[in-house]
């Protein structure tokens, strides 16, 4: 089979691997229909997630097909089409019974980074019963491919976190992916304000399409003074970081109105300063979390009864040979306009 596979540091190639085959009676082998690329492939690709060795397929996103299950697979078929969550969890673990998946014992984010991912013909999915999800039939298999990392990502560990509430004023710092998969699942609690803070006036663009009340481009603007003439000099009852820099943690804790919740959500690679000679008296929350996944029942829930349309985040669609071009197209995606593109192997 083809597949898209990491030669170390900046070298990629889409080239002939073996299809995977059953290597647990847990396992399920999934023929792919749709995947896509994350930003998180980007940093595996730019040698920051060393872990990752020259060989691996990338990817932890997708939706497909069982082509084959183990023998202790319960719950799927051959035939059934099913979505992948870019988090295994094996279910029996002591963090999977707390159902924080994200930390399973056995499991947690592998696929594309310890195992092999998505990117390619077929996939081999660990503890198939408990790692992926039926799809009902005629849902939008395209959505649904946002479900398998980034609605989760932004729902939970942005707008759960960061305990959004009806009435309330939010910020989002970051308008990827990410960010904008916070801003559409922040309107699930009506907030008053949804603010949304990017350097790229394309991304701010969709992001008021999205529904945010007001952007900011913090390149050009004065960010702090802006927002708080726009949320009567109190800050926000809620600032999401979606980008991953000290920079932007930083700009959460200059406009977290007291009583408010930093939800962070960007993978740091650098420490950031706590400026807590300006916080100890404002009975913050700071938040952290690695996307469990638990929510995506409810969110597919929310799609298929259309509350919910990630869709929206469909910027290009490939074919899965031609995935090189489909990174060029993400990679730059201020001058693409690019925010998630689908590759299809149907
Ligand atoms: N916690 C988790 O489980 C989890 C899961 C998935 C992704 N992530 C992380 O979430 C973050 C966002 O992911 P994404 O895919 O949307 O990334 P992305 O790179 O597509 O988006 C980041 C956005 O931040 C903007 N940005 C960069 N510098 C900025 C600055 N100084 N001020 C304001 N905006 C700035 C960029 O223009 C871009 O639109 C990443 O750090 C990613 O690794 C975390
Ligand atoms: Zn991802
Ligand atoms: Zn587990």
């Amino acid at each position: 089979m083809k597949a898209l596979v990491y030669h170390g540091p900046g070298q990629k190639a889409f080239e002939d691997k073996p299809q995977p085959v059953i290597q647990a009676p847990t396992d399920a082998i999934v023929r792919i229909l749709k995947t896509t690329i994350c930003g998180t492939d980007l940093h595996i690709l730019k040698g920051d997630v060393p872990e990752v060795t020259d060989g691996r397929i990338l990817g932890h996103e997708g939706v497909g097909v069982i082509a084959e299950t183990g023998s202790n697979v319960s719950n799927f078929k051959k035939g059934d089409h099913v979505l992948i969550s870019c988090i295994t969890a094996c279910g029996k673990c002591e963090y999977c019974r707390k159902s924080m998946y994200s930390h399973c014992e056995n499991g947690g984010w592998i696929l594309g980074h310890l195992i092999d991912g998505t990117q390619a013909e077929y996939v081999r999915i660990p503890f198939a019963d408990t790692s992926l999800h039926h799809i009902p039939a005629g849902a939008d298999e395209e959505a649904l491919v946002m479900l398998s990392d980034i609605l989760p990502t932004g729902y939970e560990c942005g707008v759960l976190n960061g305990k959004v509430a009806p009435g309330s004023t939010v910020a989002i710092v970051g308008a990827g992916p990410v960010g904008l998969a916070a801003l559409l699942t922040a309107d699930f609690y009506s907030p008053s304000k949804i603010i949304m803070i990017d350097l790229d006036e394309n991304r701010l663009q969709v992001a008021r399409q999205f529904g945010a009340t007001d952007t900011i481009n913090s390149e050009k603007e004065a960010v702090v003074e802006r927002l708080m003439a726009i949320t009567g000099n109190r800050g926000v009852d809620t600032a999401i970081e979606a980008v991953g820099i000290p920079a932007t943690f930083e700009l959460c804790e200059s406009i977290i109105a007291p009583g408010g919740c930093i939800a962070n959500v960007g993978v740091h690679g650098k420490p950031v300063t706590l400026h807590l000679q300006d916080l100890w008296a404002k009975n913050i929350t700071i938040t952290t979390r690695l996307v469990d996944t638990v929510t995506t029942p409810l969110l597919l829930n929310t799609v298929v009864s259309k509350k919910l349309d990630p869709k929206q985040l469909i910027t290009h669609r490939f074919e899965l040979q031609d995935i090189l071009k489909a990174y060029e197209t993400f990679s730059h995606a201020e001058q693409e306009k690019s925010l998630k593109v689908i590759l299809s192997n149907d």
